[in-house]
Formats: C-alpha cells, structure tokens, sequence
C-alpha cells in the first residue's frame, strides 16, 4: 500500500474502505468519535500518496508510520484506553513500518507502537492493579506486534531483493544484447573489408603487370622518336607519366590489401598518440586546432605494434584536421576500461567539425569512400583493419553539428 502511484481510487481502497465502515457500526462500541477517527483512518490510508507524498521518501515514510500510529492511539484512547478492543489497529502502523523499513527500523517503530499502547498503563495503574492475567494478556498482545512485523518485513525484503535481483538481470540482458549487436556489426564490417581487401588486391595485381608493359614500351618509344618524330615522342612521354601515375595508385590499393604484419609489443600506448600528434603538427603547423588531452593514471602496457597503432592515430587526427579547416579543437582522453568482458584502454579521439551524417556511418570504414575532392578514403578502412589485427575495435558517435567522435578500445593481456 505504501508505494501505490496512482492517484486514482482502486478497488482494494473500497474493499478498505467496506472494512472500516463495518468496523465502525460493529459493536461493542458505537460512538460518533470512534466513527469519525475510523474514517480519518481509512482516508489517511487512501490519500496518503496525495497528502504526503511531495515530500522526500524519508520524510513521508516516517509522517505516514507517525500518523498512523497517534491515530491509532487515538482510536485506542477512546475506546477503553489499555482494555480497548481496537487495540489491533496498531497493526496498521506496525505493519506500515515492515513495509517501509529495514529490520532495525522495523523494530523500532514496533516499538515506538507498544510504548503509545503501553502508555495507557500509566493511568490504569493508578486505579487498578495489574493482574499476573491482565500482564500475560498486554505481553502476548504485544508479542504479536512484533511477530507480525518480523514476518511482514521479511517478506518484503525478500521481496525487494527478488526485484533487485531481476531488475539487474534485465540490465545485464540489455547490455549483452547491445554487445552482441556492436560485435555483429563488427564482424560485418572485417567481412566487407577482408572481401574488398581480396577483390583489389587481385585487381590491382592484374593491372600492375600489363601496366608495366605499357609503361616500359612507352619509355622505348619515347626514347627512340625523341630526335627524329618530337611529337610523337612527346605522346609517348604522356602514356608512361600517366601509367606511371597509375600504377603509384595500385601500389597504394595493395598497400591496403596486403596483409599487416602486427609485430605487437607490450608498451604504453600514450607516446604513439604524441608521436602522431607530433607529425599532424609538423604536416599543418598553420592549423588552429586547440589540443585537449586528457590521460589517466596507470595506464596498463598494451600489446601494440608501434608503427601501426601511430599510423591509427596519424589517419584520425588527419581526418579531425581537415575536418575543422577553420580551426576548432581535438580532444583526445585515454583511459583503462573493461569492455565485453575485457580489460585494456579506451581511446577517444573528439573533434567539433561537422560531424558526419547519420547515413555516412557505415560507409565511411569502407575502402574508398570519401567526400573529399582529393581524398583517397583509405584511411579509416585502415584503421578498422588495424584494430581488428590488434583485436580491438573502433567505434564512431558522432551527432550532426557536434563534431565527430571515435571511441577505440586496445585491449590488453589476455585474461587468466
Ligand atoms: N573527423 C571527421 N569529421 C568529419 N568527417 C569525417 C571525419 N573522419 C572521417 N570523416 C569522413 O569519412 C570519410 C572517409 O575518411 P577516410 O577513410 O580517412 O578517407 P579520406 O580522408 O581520404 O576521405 C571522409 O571523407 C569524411 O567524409
Ligand atoms: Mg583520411
């Protein structure tokens, strides 16, 4: 009853309600004050939550047992004080108590409900003696109190925990779920980059060797027609600059298809981020990007292969600048993390350009996707491909006009 929400009246509050009125027409007592504290009783119970329930959940748990306890009394004060057959109305507080508290609290405000009875001794004593019987009678009375208290608020903790218990099931469930998810949609991507890997690799290697032919003729045509056809030999001179131009091309296809070699050695991983950081300055020394880091303390040793970890952080930070030509700023914290079970660092790497669309997501760690004029979009495919060779992942959240954000986790010893 204590934590009813709704604000409307439901059926247990009219069957109270019955209860009550039954109560108050019921002999052996049939007074208009026991009528009137019976149904202040009764509304108490059902307009609790509207009366009291503003306040903080301290507050209103102790008003609510205190109310109920001095209305009881003052049932019990009118209705015969200590020989009062209404006396189990402080079952009502006592009860109210088991369900709000903990055992001690429980306890206590048991207590607090025998004293208010038990006070009513006090003028009784003055008049009568208490018999061995009477005695017997007020202590079985009150033992009831606190058994049905006991068992009530047993009942309720474990109940409560019961609740607790499934109520982190059900968290536990959702973030396994949102695991599984982001792991799906990992393994779709390695898929994708490993099929288009292949695909160029293969095309690429294809069009290198006849490539070559072409731009070897053309060298000896070149060099043959240079002093007697100078037109011709110029249009010689255009085929190999321009197969040459090609084939530099492939090369950068099969420097993405070929297969990383991660020579992976435990060290930190913050003076990779610096030396990258150190390049993007040297490439861009005009740029007015302001650069924010934040790294904490005891950062583990990862399993890293240097060379490809800086290049990660080389691409990212390339991509934040150019995203932010009119200058902004790069935020880049790293800190140890667990995730999916798994100890290691989390690197996040924050910019406020643009962002990218919601519909860019997925294709940007694709091979070639880009939106720049002269971009060859093989940077972030890279990437992906990189972390996935250190068994990490790289994630992006990144809300339109706030700038992007990509969340890499390096995970760290395999865990015993
Ligand atoms: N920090 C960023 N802010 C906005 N867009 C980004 C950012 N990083 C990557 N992108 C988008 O992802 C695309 C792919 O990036 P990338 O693979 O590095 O290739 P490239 O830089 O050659 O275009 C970019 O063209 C750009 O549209
Ligand atoms: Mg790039």
């Amino acid at each position: 009853m204590a934590d009813r929400k709704g604000a409307s009246i439901t059926w247990v509050d009219i069957t109270w309600l019955i209860i009550l009125a039954i109560l108050a027409v019921l002999p052996p007592l049939n007074e208009i004050h026991k009528q009137i504290i019976l149904v202040v009783i009764g509304l108490f119970q059902i307009f609790e939550n509207r009366i009291i329930g503003r306040l903080s959940s301290g507050r209103r748990n102790a008003i609510s047992v205190l109310v109920k306890t001095a209305l009881a009394t003052l049932l019990v004060w009118h209705s015969g004080e200590i020989n009062s057959p209404y006396y189990p109305i402080y079952y009502l507080p006592v009860i109210s108590a088991a369900t709000l508290y903990g055992a001690m609290g429980t306890i206590l405000w048991t207590l607090l409900a025998c004293a208010s009875y038990c006070a009513f001794l006090i003028p009784a004593l003055q008049e009568y003696q208490l018999t061995i019987a009477g005695g017997a009678e007020l202590a079985l009375n009150i033992s009831f109190f606190f058994l049905v208290a006991v068992i009530v608020n047993r009942f309720v903790i474990e109940s409560r925990q019961q609740s607790l218990r499934r109520e982190k099931l059900a968290e536990t469930l959702s973030e396994t779920s949102l695991l599984l998810e982001q792991a799906q949609a990992d393994a779709r991507r390695s898929e994708r980059l490993a099929a288009l890997g292949q695909l160029s690799a293969g095309l690429a290697h294809e069009i290198r060797n006849p490539l070559g032919v072409i731009r070897g003729s053309a060298e000896m045509l070149n060099g043959k027609l240079l002093q007697s056809d100078p037109v011709t030999a110029e249009l010689a001179g255009y085929i190999s600059s321009e197969a040459e131009r090609l084939n530099h091309f492939v090369g950068r296809f099969l420097d993405f298809a070929r297969p990383l070699q991660v020579k992976p050695e435990f060290q930190p991983i913050t003076p990779l981020i610096d030396r990258a950081l150190k390049t993007l300055q040297e490439r861009w020394p005009d740029a007015k990007v302001a650069i924010e880091r934040h790294d904490s303390p005891n950062l583990p040793l990862l399993p890293l292969d240097d060379e490809l970890v800086e290049r990660i952080f080389i691409n990212l930070f390339a991509n934040a600048f150019e995203a932010m030509p009119e200058g902004g700023s790069l935020r880049i914290s790293v800190e140890s993390a667990k995730r999916g079970g798994r100890r290691g660092v989390e690197v996040e790497v924050a910019d406020t350009g643009p962002g990218i669309p919601q519909e860019q997501r997925e294709q940007i760690f694709n091979p070639f996707f880009t939106t720049k004029k002269t971009g060859l979009g093989l940077g972030l495919s890279m990437v992906a491909k990189i972390m996935d060779d250190h068994k990490g992942w790289i994630r992006l959240t990144s809300e339109p006009g706030h700038g992007a954000r990509f969340h890499l986790f390096f995970p760290g010893r395999e865990q015993t």
